[in-house]
């Protein structure tokens, strides 16, 4: 039986993967999209979320656009991460599809309410949405599974030396989210770092005949731009598709419940504060820690098992093999050389 999500996006290159996988997988129904600013301004996720829509050739799904900025921050767009347009510079042709007349907020309210069975909420995003969903209609929570979402770390940062973007970019928003009572599961740096495509199996996808892996192969294949000076860089990360991926595998990945808390103030606001102590520590001991929320983590992950999730569900596997054939036998080579 497939599980039905709503997904929570800033499209935003790598939730352009994540869409076409989860559209495109059959264990997932998505019944509706919901957009908020983040990569990009609001407009621009829209828009390309729409499109993304068509390059996979997905059914009617309702898409509504939700926050133009943070609840206290300026929206700060991620342009020299997934460029101007938020898709990396990947050309995606104008679509038909019109987004809801209706805001995030109540579009998720509705599908949370119709939907027999409770549904999960995957934040692919800075989570404004979910926070106005939340403080709006605080009971729609018992309509919602779980929150499954890309953000924080238990380790690094990217926004900042210890802050992820999306908890970052709304620290107080990911905050609400966490102490609603709703069940979390935290797809965080930890384990987004590590599920990449080689760029061999990227560029073959992207100068293929297949129309879909050329999509999938141009957007994994836009490189990060380092500084004006400096080269920009190719990741080949699937970035927000893992988190979807660890709905369908969840047996990829290593977890644990830990207690964790968004830190809002000085240097560390946006982090995500992920306690992995093993035994009570001495603010326990003397009564001077107040409740943090129990959060899954995602901690390690086969990023090989993932990888090729994700290539054979967008029917790509085969350029994936091809590349690793390719491989073996430069290897072979190699050896009869030496
Ligand atoms: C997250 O921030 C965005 O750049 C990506 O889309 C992902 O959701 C990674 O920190
Ligand atoms: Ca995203």
């Amino acid at each position: 039986m497939s599980i039905p999500v709503i997904l929570d996006v800033d499209t935003g290159v790598d939730d352009a993967l994540a869409i076409l996988f989860a559209v495109r997988h059959p264990d997932i129904d998505v019944l509706g999209i919901t957009c908020v600013a983040g990569n990009a301004p609001l407009a621009q996720v829209v828009d390309n979320t729409l499109r993304v829509l068509d390059a996979a050739e997905a059914p009617e799904i309702p898409v509504a656009a939700g926050a133009v900025r943070p609840l206290l921050e300026p929206p700060r767009s991620a342009s020299h991460v997934h460029g101007a347009d938020g898709l990396g510079g990947v050309a995606l042709p104008p679509t038909t599809r019109r987004a809801e007349p209706v805001g995030a907020v109540e579009l998720m309210r509705r599908l949370l309410l119709e939907h027999d069975e409770p549904v999960t909420l995957v934040a692919l995003a800075p989570q404004t949405n979910l926070a106005l969903l939340l403080r709006t209609y605080p009971e729609v929570g018992s309509r919602i599974e779980r929150i499954v979402f890309m953000g924080g770390s238990a380790s690094v940062g990217n926004a900042t030396a210890v802050a992820e973007f999306n908890v970052w970019h709304d620290p107080e928003a990911a905050a609400i989210v966490l102490d609603a009572g709703v069940p979390c599961y935290m797809y965080g740096l930890d384990v987004f770092n590590h599920v990449a495509i080689e760029r061999d199996v990227a560029t073959i996808l992207e100068h293929g005949d297949d129309r879909l892996g050329r999509v999938v192969g141009a957007l994994l294949g836009h490189r990060i731009a380092l500084s004006e000076d400096e080269s920009a860089e190719y990741t080949g990360l699937i970035g927000d598709a893992g988190a979807i991926c660890a709905i369908v595998d969840p047996g990829a990945l290593r977890t644990q419940v830990r207690p964790v808390r968004v830190e809002l103030a000085g240097y560390g606001r946006g982090q995500t504060l992920v306690d992995l102590r093993r035994f009570p520590g001495e603010d326990v001991v003397h009564g001077l820690a107040d409740e943090w929320a129990e959060v899954e983590i995602a901690l390690e992950v086969d990023a090989e098992r993932m990888s090729r999730l994700f290539l054979t569900t967008l029917g790509l596997g085969a350029g994936a093999d091809a590349t690793a054939d390719a491989a073996a036998t430069a290897a072979a080579d190699l050896e009869v050389e030496r």
